[in-house]
């Protein structure tokens, strides 16, 4: 049978949904996230979702765009997943091939991708001309059977609060992620100055539980956050956890991360999943510390276009 490439039809994402999760069980992604994603898409991202088809069935898919929120111009993304069952007829090289030229038309120069560290996946960028430039590790902890940290007492002046206490004017978590996210290691570097695109992606994604959102608040402003991203059933990911540069190294993360996760056992998820860049040592410290566990490792590629 023939693979063809086409872009997304609302009517895919059941499929769409299905098959990430075959790919990439240890992230979270809903139909609602995943159609969110694809109305609020920035003009400037130059966005598509790309889906194989084989037999009318959707065995592969893409998220493709500029980084647009960079400052350095000309980079670019695209990480190709293809049914594990669906491997070996030629989608995944066809949806590269759709989305670099579309890239290239776009004015991209360098295209990322994310590649599971594994031979077959790495075997797969190398021949299509990508290079690996650095690892992250996905984490699992067993969040209905581990022990977890009791919250220690709050320092004077310290205070816990929910990003729900936030719908009023989410502004301050907005400045807090600006600050907290410059400094996460990486190899594209993000600028958070568009209010409005953070509204749309980060405040307003449909994954975002705000309730199970932790923020630590001194003297009144928020020195630590851990947004939970779940599924609405039994699987929680940590969105982003961070804490602004004057109160870092002071078990802040750790006290916003143990009252998020407690609160998420007891409304019932069962798996918590996050994922830190292999230099993130101050993070990856915390994550051990409360047990996660590497459950996967996905490596960082590039390729030069044009
Ligand atoms: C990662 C981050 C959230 C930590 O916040 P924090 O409030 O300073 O964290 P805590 O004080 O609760 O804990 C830090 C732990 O990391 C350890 N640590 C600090 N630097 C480290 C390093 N380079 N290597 C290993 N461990 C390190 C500390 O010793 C501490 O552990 P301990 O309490 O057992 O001693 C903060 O550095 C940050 O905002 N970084 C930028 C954003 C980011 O990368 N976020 C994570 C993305 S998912």
């Amino acid at each position: 049978m023939t693979v063809t490439v086409r872009d997304f039809r609302t009517e895919d994402a059941g499929a769409v949904v299905g098959l990430r999760r075959a790919c990439t069980p240890f992230m979270v992604t809903t139909k609602e996230a995943l159609l969110a994603g694809v109305a609020t898409a920035h003009p400037a991202k130059k966005y598509r979702l790309l889906v194989a088809e084989e037999d009318g069935e959707i065995i592969g898919t893409a998220h493709v765009g500029i980084a647009y929120d960079s400052s350095d111009p000309g980079q670019a993304s695209v990480t190709p997943q293809v049914h594990p069952e669906r491997r070996g007829r030629g989608a995944g090289s066809l949806i590269l091939r759709t989305a670099e030229e579309h890239l290239a038309a776009e004015g991209a120069t360098s295209v990322y991708a994310w590649v599971l560290d594994e031979p077959p996946a790495r075997a797969f960028a190398e021949r299509h001309g990508y290079r690996p430039t650095r690892p992250a590790h996905f984490q699992r902890l067993d969040l209905a059977r581990c022990t977890l940290p009791e919250l220690p007492p709050l320092p004077a002046g310290v205070e816990l609060r929910t990003g729900a206490d936030y719908a009023g004017d989410p502004r301050p978590l907005f400045a807090a992620d600006a600050e907290a996210g410059s400094d996460e290691p990486g190899d594209i570097s993000v600028t958070l100055d568009d209010y409005g695109d953070w509204l749309n992606h980060t405040w307003n994604d449909p994954c975002l539980d705000r309730a199970l959102t932790s923020v630590v608040v001194v003297d009144g402003r928020i020195a630590s956050f851990t947004a939970a991203h779940t599924d609405r059933h039994t699987r929680y990911a940590s969105g982003m956890t961070g804490t602004v540069r004057e109160f870092r190294g002071r078990g802040l993360a750790k006290i916003a991360k143990i009252h998020s996760l407690r609160r998420a056992r007891a409304a019932g998820y069962t798996d918590a999943f996050t994922s830190n860049d292999a230099d993130n040592g101050p993070m990856l410290a915390i994550n051990r510390w409360f047990g996660y566990e590497i459950c996967a490792t996905e490596v960082r590629h590039v390729r030069a276009l044009g």
